[in-house]
């Protein structure tokens, strides 16, 4: 069971009781409801970045695209377990930056070597371990050289120490550099991608990286006084913004506290958040008085994660900047799309046990608010999803102006309520989830999030049918208003380890990463233990079919004890990367990957670079 397995939901939301599992029923709502609301849906499809970073066109016209046909040779169940990946029989793959690369000319990388691990310091300028969420920022255009930005989500004390606690103040320094994130210059040199060392846009981000906090929170005693030495870490998933700029989003900060010995108990708030004695055992506390919950800056330390934080990957030397108007909870990541009247809108998931789903709504165009010098991401509205059984719904707002807020009396001020944005949601009444990971925009407008699992769900209702949910499903719904609106329309599209009767070489468990591309192919990569001797995988589904049945086909598969996580693509789309996270968690005698398999060389988490061998658009 995973941490966020257990949740910190003790809130009464139970909208639908009483409702039975029925998700077949709910279809039906997806080609009545959704399908005609297509029809009055005037938006287009999202694909931004720089202004020169297309994700390509949709409806092109090009074979590969009709109706994002899937057409690829899957991997086999049989095939895919072991030691190393396996990839479609149409596709090839490359290893790019496992972690340890160094990021200097004439700085060796680490090798996996168990006998000469890296100093804190050096950790400090090498790609750092627990690859997740990743954005490609291309220099003009190029589907050869450009940025890539990557999230360093966590690494355990026996991977990245050897042992299962830091000794001392070195040993959590050297933990505590591993985590952030990367940028890095990369370039293709006839097909083959490297890490361009010494560039001037080559950057480590971790947790004792100054950042600055924006927004209604910015300033508030919630947060700790030297936010200038706040750093960020458990960086999951993440997003990008039309005006270039790459989104990490803290997850589980509550892993990293810990009472080294007092008499220490939790408050409402902390626990609310998951804050315990042990942490994730970590250690951090026992030699870094910030991570110490009897002696550190508590609670405000605590306070300053659990933020979205915007990173400019051109500008090396700027500050990354927590945005609070976009809450504080376990961000999962973020998918921002244009909504009406160029408001920027961001769909987000709070990756707990029986925890929401939330979206903000910027408060203008988000091109004149920059012009005039605001962040879209700093003025806005924050709110939290209902679920409706008949399949519609409703976005609640989070904040004072919600009658049901402010008439519960809970909250003093808006940094308070963003602080706590999971207590406003439970007051607002929004509908428990069964692990909210990841959240994608379809070229239709339609959202699809993926729900993990959850196996501690007592009562199934309508949006969650399973009670427990031991594989996960993925739920899509389609907003008012072009993503404005407070009222959408929903329905399940898949449930995990649901065959339809097509036996066993569909199967996948506990989706979290997701993308679609341009022509509507979602892609669906997994963590969590797969059937039928299954290491982690990434899967290509149609999403053209309106509910009961989509196209599925097995494109990768891990190695024994990884996840496979973090997507993104080139703007040919020729090129895609993924991460292979954990690798063997870390343990020597499962998989050595990437290294060759001799028993003894640490596991690395790595990027894996994709290609269609025909060079055909990935997914086709
Ligand atoms: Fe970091 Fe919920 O995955
Ligand atoms: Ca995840
Ligand atoms: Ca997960």
């Amino acid at each position: 069971m995973d941490h966020e397995d257990i949740g910190s939901n003790i809130s009464s939301n139970r909208p639908f009781r009483e409702v039975l599992w029925g998700y077949a029923s709910r279809r039906g709502v997806i080609k009545g409801g959704l399908a005609a609301a297509v029809g009055t849906f005037l938006g287009i499809p999202f694909a931004f970045g720089k202004p020169d970073d297309k994700e390509g066109s949709h409806g092109s016209g090009h074979p590969d695209r009709e109706n994002g046909r899937i057409n690829f040779t899957p991997v086999a169940v049989a095939d895919g377990g072991g030691p190393e990946p396996n990839i479609s029989a149409d596709y090839r793959y490359q290893v790019l930056i496992p972690w340890g690369t160094a990021l200097d000319r004439n700085a060796a990388d680490y090798s996996g070597d168990p006998d000469r691990r890296a100093t804190a310091s050096e950790q400090a300028r090498q790609v750092g371990i627990g690859h997740d969420g990743m954005r490609f920022f291309p220099f003009r255009g190029s589907s050869t050289h450009g940025l890539l930005a990557l999230n360093h989500e966590y690494g355990e004390n026996k991977h990245v120490l050897g042992k299962p606690a830091p000794a001392n103040l070195e040993e959590v320094r050297r933990s505590q550099n591993a985590h952030g994130i990367s940028v890095v210059e990369i370039r293709s040199d006839a097909g083959r991608w490297e890490l361009v060392k010494g560039s001037q846009y080559n950057r480590r981000v971790h947790v004792n990286t100054p950042v600055e906090f924006s927004g209604p929170v910015a300033g508030s005693d919630l947060v700790f006084a030297r936010a200038d030495a706040a750093g960020t870490l458990n960086n999951c998933s993440n997003g990008f913004t039309p005006w270039g700029t790459y989104l990490t989003c803290e997850e589980n900060f509550n892993y990293y506290f810990n009472d080294p010995g007092s008499d220490w108990k939790a408050t409402t708030e902390q626990a609310r958040y998951g804050i315990s004695r042990n942490g994730l055992g970590f250690g951090w506390g026992n030699f870094d008085d910030r991570f110490s919950l009897a002696t550190g800056g508590h609670p405000t330390v605590v306070n300053s994660f659990g933020w979205v934080v915007e990173v400019d990957p051109f500008a090396p030397d700027s500050k990354p900047v927590k945005r609070t108007a976009l809450g504080r909870f376990k961000h999962e990541g973020i998918a921002i799309v244009e909504g009406s009247g160029g408001r920027i809108v961001g769909y987000m998931g709070d990756d707990e046990a029986n925890d929401y789903i939330y979206k903000f709504v910027s408060d203008g165009n988000w091109q004149s608010m920059r012009a005039r010098g605001l962040s879209p991401l700093d003025h806005g509205t924050l709110y939290a999803a209902r679920f409706d059984e008949d399949g519609s719904g409703e976005w609640l707002e989070l904040s004072l102006n919600n009658r049901v807020i402010k008439d519960a009396g809970r909250f003093s001020s808006e940094a308070e309520l963003l602080t706590y944005a999971r207590i406003a949601a439970d007051i607002a009444g929004a509908t428990p989830m069964d692990r909210p990971e990841w959240t994608a925009v379809a070229p239709n407008g339609d959202v699809y999030c993926t729900l993990t699992a959850n196996l501690v769900r007592k009562v199934a209702d309508a949006a969650n049918p399973l009670a427990p949910n031991p594989h996960g499903h993925i739920i899509r719904w389609r907003d008012s208003d072009q993503h404005t609106g407070r009222d959408f329309n929903w329905d399940i599209f898949i449930v995990a380890a649901d065959t339809h009767g097509e036996g066993d070489e569909r199967t996948f468990s506990g989706p979290d990463g997701l993308w679609i591309d341009p022509d509507g192919r979602l892609f669906i990569q997994t963590d969590a233990g797969q059937r039928k001797g299954l290491n982690n995988q990434m899967l290509v589904a149609s999403t053209s079919e309106s509910g009961g049945n989509p196209q599925l086909r097995r494109l990768f598969t891990g190695v024994i004890g990884d996840e496979i996580t973090g997507i993104t693509v080139t703007p040919d789309r020729r090129t895609m990367f993924i991460n292979i996270q954990h690798p063997g968690n870390g343990d020597p005698t499962l998989t050595n990957f990437p290294a060759p398999q001799d028993g003894v060389t640490i596991p690395r988490d790595c990027t894996i670079v994709i290609n269609r061998k025909d060079g055909g658009i990935i997914g086709s």
